[in-house]
């Protein structure tokens, strides 16, 4: 098991690139068996859940072929319908196969994802979607066993927004017979990009981006190629990197649009940021404010950004509050924090971080993914060496994220762990 190893203190300056979504890449990946034909996709990044994702499809017989961040993904027969448990687990985003799997061999057998370090998350909205769609649901040893001869469109009014349970709607919807209709929709703009690559395999599709997509079923998908679009979680993960340490970076890749409620929140904090040709260039405030968050689904301030705000929130002047309203769990980060000098309290749904001079490294454990990109940036913030162990639960979301923070001024490496 690897650990990353951070010497605190140095300031962060120059470019960084922004890779491709994690987010955008699942669901675009899992679209590809909607399709007999080939989906080539650029901009892949190179990450442990986009391997996980991948061994899923070859297991149900996808051909998968992988050039330097371009991929060429074929699903000319689909051999197996099946998710297995084992891999499952590991990525709760595997869900978004059984979609596709029903609309294209009206079959699918996909293990539930059960709970994960932060919360319960339930996939009752997306069954629910599948049988208004026609489909016959039942769970039988902790499988989704799921079988609809075709599906049919309908009218889906999620009762909460639901990302993937958007994205798993609409792509069944892509192949069902009629019109479906989605109510409140997830508007995030991972679901715009798959929305759009759908559209590339000829599927008819409108209002992506908004709360209510509607689709109109075709017979049969073609061949299409993509261009994942840019993290703005990474993106906004190196913005307040950049925040917390002193110096200034531009971020390049990502239009700055998809950062609208984090970047109105770190000029509160008085941090400068500029949106470039180039990219979104930022500068460190000389004193961070505080300001309170409440994290909601896009355009609002996403849960993504929840964790890693908190450890910016440590070094505010003053007491800050951030509540988390999308998922019950999601604050393993703050013990971890407070063993870096930290002063955070929870009440409810809502921490209450009281600003302190600085943190002092401290080994400490990524509980997830999010979770483990705070404690990175607490490190590089931090007075002395941090260590970060279960460095994979980053790996699954960030890619080279020490080689990137590396080439902007960070003294930072990974090393084996020795038992
Ligand atoms: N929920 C239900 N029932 C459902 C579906 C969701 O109760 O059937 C609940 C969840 O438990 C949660 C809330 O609804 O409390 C919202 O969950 P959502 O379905 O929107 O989350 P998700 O689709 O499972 C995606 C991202 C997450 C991101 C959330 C929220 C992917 C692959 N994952 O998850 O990303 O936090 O949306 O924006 O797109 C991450 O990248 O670190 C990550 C966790």
């Amino acid at each position: 098991m690897d650990k990353i190893v951070i010497q605190g203190g140095r300031k962060l300056e120059g470019e960084v690139e922004i890779s491709g979504s994690k987010n955008a890449a699942l669901p675009i990946m899992a679209a590809s068996l909607l399709s007999a034909q080939s989906l080539v996709l650029s901009n892949v990044p190179d990450l442990k859940d986009i391997q996980t994702l991948s061994h899923l499809l070859e297991g149900m017989g996808v051909k998968i072929k992988n050039s330097f961040g371009t991929w060429k993904l074929q699903a000319k027969e689909i051999k197996d319908p099946h998710a297995p448990y084992d891999l499952v687990r590991t990525m709760r985003a595997s869900i978004l196969v059984l979609g596709p799997l029903l609309a294209r061999t009206g079959r699918a057998r996909v293990s539930l994802p059960g709970g994960c370090a932060i919360g319960a998350r339930p996939i009752d909205r997306h069954l629910r979607g599948f049988e208004q769609m026609g489909a016959h649901i039942e769970l039988q040893g902790g499988y989704v066993e799921a079988k609809a001869k075709k599906l049919k469109g309908a009218q889906i009014l999620f009762e909460d927004v639901t990302v993937t349970g958007t994205e798993n709607m609409m792509m069944a919807a892509t192949l069902a017979i009629g019109t479906t209709i989605l109510g409140n929709a997830a508007r995030e703009p991972e679901v715009v990009d798959l929305a759009n690559v759908l559209k590339q395999m000829g599927a008819k599709i409108t209002g992506a981006g908004t709360d209510t997509i509607t689709i109109e079923g075709v017979p049969l998908l073609h061949d299409a190629e993509y261009q994942i679009m840019a993290d703005r979680i990474e993106a906004g993960t190196f913005l307040m990197g950049v925040c917390m340490t002193g110096g200034e970076l531009t971020a390049r890749g990502l239009s700055a649009e998809y950062l609208g409620a984090l970047i109105a929140k770190l000029e509160e904090v008085g941090a400068h940021v500029e949106i470039q040709k180039e990219g979104i260039f930022i500068k460190a405030p000389s004193v961070i404010k505080n300001a309170n968050v409440v994290t909601q689904p896009y355009p609002g301030f996403a849960t993504d950004f929840q964790a890693q705000y908190m450890a910016l929130m440590t070094l505010s002047s003053g007491v800050s509050l951030v509540t988390e309203n999308i998922f019950e769990n999601r604050y393993m980060h703050i013990a971890e924090l407070a063993r870096m000098g930290a002063d955070i309290k929870l009440e409810g749904k809502t921490a209450i971080i009281q600003g302190v001079p600085h943190l002092i490294g401290a080994p400490v454990m990524a509980t997830d993914l999010r979770a483990g990109a705070s404690l990175v940036l607490a490190g590089l913030a931090a007075h002395g060496i941090s260590e970060i162990h279960r460095v994979y639960h980053i790996d699954r979301g960030y890619e080279h994220i020490e080689k990137k923070f590396r080439k902007l001024g960070a003294r930072i490496k990974r090393t084996k762990v020795k038992y």
